[in-house]
């Protein structure tokens, strides 16, 4: 931990999507305020309570909550939202095979479960089939009940990744 800012606040060093980034604010408060006032929007508070999955980032390669961590707990840390799943303008490969699979309607969701997704590709080899995915994906809710489009893209990126080189962006 760093300096100490004036009232509550207090910064934290962290990277975020590749970046040493710092973070600013009352350490108590959820990550997901200081990582959105970083612009990065992917991290969305919905619940507040962390059921429903909107607010996900990968802290060190795992899916949390930032609307129930401490910012402080992302001093040291490895963050990753969705805005750095892509590869210089070039979408994931998940990111991909949800556009192919129209594995969202709103969109509010998919933050969440692409960085759950991507997870959950990470730690597997092989396939994937729909028991796994879902509790690969459990703690996500998508109001506009995509579920089945999103179970199939994840469930496809496993098996084309079978094909290819191995390796999940
Ligand atoms: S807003 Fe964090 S889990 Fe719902
Ligand atoms: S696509 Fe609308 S909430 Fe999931």
């Amino acid at each position: 931990m760093s300096e100490t800012y004036d009232d509550e606040q207090q910064a934290f060093d962290c990277t975020v999507n590749g970046t040493p980034t710092r973070l600013v604010g009352d350490p108590a408060a959820p990550a997901s305020i200081a990582l959105r006032a970083r612009g990065l929007f992917s991290v969305r508070e919905t619940c507040g309570l962390g059921v429903c999955g909107t607010c996900t980032v990968l802290l060190d390669d795992e899916p949390v909550s930032t609307c129930i961590t401490p910012l402080f707990a992302l001093e040291g840390r490895s963050v990753r939202t969705a805005e750095g799943l892509e590869d210089g303008g070039r979408l994931s490969e998940l990111q991909q095979q949800f556009v192919e699979s129209q594995a969202f309607q709103c969109s509010f969701c998919t933050p969440g479960f692409l960085l759950s997704g991507t997870a959950l590709l990470s730690r597997t080899e092989g396939e994937l089939d729909d028991d796994a995915i879902e509790e690969g994906l459990q703690g996500h809710l998508c109001r506009c009940g995509c579920y089945d489009s999103i179970k199939h893209a994840v469930r496809t990126c496993a098996a084309r990744r079978l094909q290819d080189t191995g390796r999940i962006r």
